[in-house]
């Protein structure tokens, strides 16, 4: 009966996850809420660990940072800025990032930090786009205000490109026919724009940043954005098919076997309980009359003998 209660939590829980996972995966849904708050945790991190170790950077170098290797293979970059150099000089070549001049931060700082993410095969773990996939990592660009030595947990900043446009060129795209560029706002949400020539995207703001290709409606996490994208995610998406199959049918299994229980068990209460029904109808002659007698009373009723109502019955009050 335990072993009963527990399955069906299970088959509860799970039933409750799949169906929070299909809407909140449902095609046409940005990845923002849950998942949003994930990638913003991976933002905290990335930009601790770009910090951790540069306690003392030098103005307008940029430094390579090291990350976890639960998150190994993700890459960071770290460089120091005044606000003036910023806006007056931009930085060029800040990896696949090109910031022109004109760009300034709010709230303002003298001093700031740009934070470079490359998320490489772990791209499309924290972000997602509904019906496409990623044919190049994503990309990330924030600003942080750095005004004091040594950097700690800082707050970010905004940034606005307000002349020409921050263009972020990504190299070796795996496929460019429907290729388009995302961006992700610092809130998470998904923009798309078009890919310009040279394989460049532009953008104006902070964010996340990548170019994703049309997947034709079915919507599975490919592991393997960029490089040899196509192959993998087939790979990924035959044994996706085949575990979501195998799930299935244990849990339809597993059904049918609670079904089968729960009907026996119904079935044996019924039974118990029909019998005790009878029982009690059981109609016993007494006296010339037909009355319904229970069978258990322990002295063996004796109408004949019995003593009058008592007075206190609700009739004669
Ligand atoms: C990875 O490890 C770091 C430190 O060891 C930890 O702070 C962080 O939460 C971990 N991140 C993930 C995504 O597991
Ligand atoms: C990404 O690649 C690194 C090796 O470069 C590996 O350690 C890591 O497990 C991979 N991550 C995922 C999600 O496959
Ligand atoms: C990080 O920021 C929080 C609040 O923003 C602050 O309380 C905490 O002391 C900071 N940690 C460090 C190491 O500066």
């Amino acid at each position: 009966m335990e072993s009963i209660a527990c399955m069906t939590t299970m088959l509860l829980i799970f039933g409750i996850l799949s169906s929070h996972q299909s809407s909140a995966h449902s095609p046409g849904q940005p990845s923002t809420g849950f998942a949003a708050a994930i990638a913003k945790s991976l933002d905290s991190l990335l930009r601790d660990y770009s910090f951790h170790g540069v306690s003392h950077p030098r103005t307008g170098v940029t430094y390579q940072g090291k990350v976890p290797s639960n998150i190994s293979g993700v890459r960071t970059a770290m460089v120091r800025l005044r606000s003036g150099s910023l806006r007056f000089r931009g930085l060029k070549r800040f990896h696949e990032f090109d910031i022109p001049d004109g760009v300034i931060a709010r709230p303002y700082v003298q001093r700031l930090a740009l934070v470079y993410q490359n998320l490489e095969n772990w791209s499309s773990i924290y972000y997602r786009l509904p019906g496409h996939r990623f044919i190049a990592p994503v990309l990330g660009l924030l600003a942080y205000e750095a005004e004091d030595l040594p950097l700690t947990n800082s707050t970010e900043l905004h940034i606005l490109a307000t002349e020409k446009p921050i263009s972020i060129k990504f190299r070796n795209l795996a496929q460019k026919t429907g290729a388009k560029c995302v961006w992700f706002d610092p809130e998470g949400l998904p923009r798309l724009s078009d890919l310009r020539p040279g394989n460049v995207c532009i953008t104006r703001r902070q964010g996340h940043f990548s170019v994703v290709v049309n997947s034709g409606g079915l919507v599975v996490p490919n592991l393997r954005p960029g490089g040899a994208a196509d192959g993998w995610s087939n790979i990924w998406r035959i044994a996706g098919a085949v575990a979501g199959g195998f799930l299935f049918l244990v849990l339809s299994v597993l059904l049918l076997m609670w079904v089968k229980v729960y009907r026996r068990e119904k079935r044996m209460k019924e039974m118990v309980h029909h019998a005790e029904s009878e029982e009690a109808l059981q109609k016993q002659r007494i006296g010339g009359a037909q009355l319904p007698v229970a069978p258990m009373v322990r002295t063996r009723p004796a109408l004949e003998n019995e003593e009058p109502m008592a007075p206190h019955s609700p009739a004669s009050e």
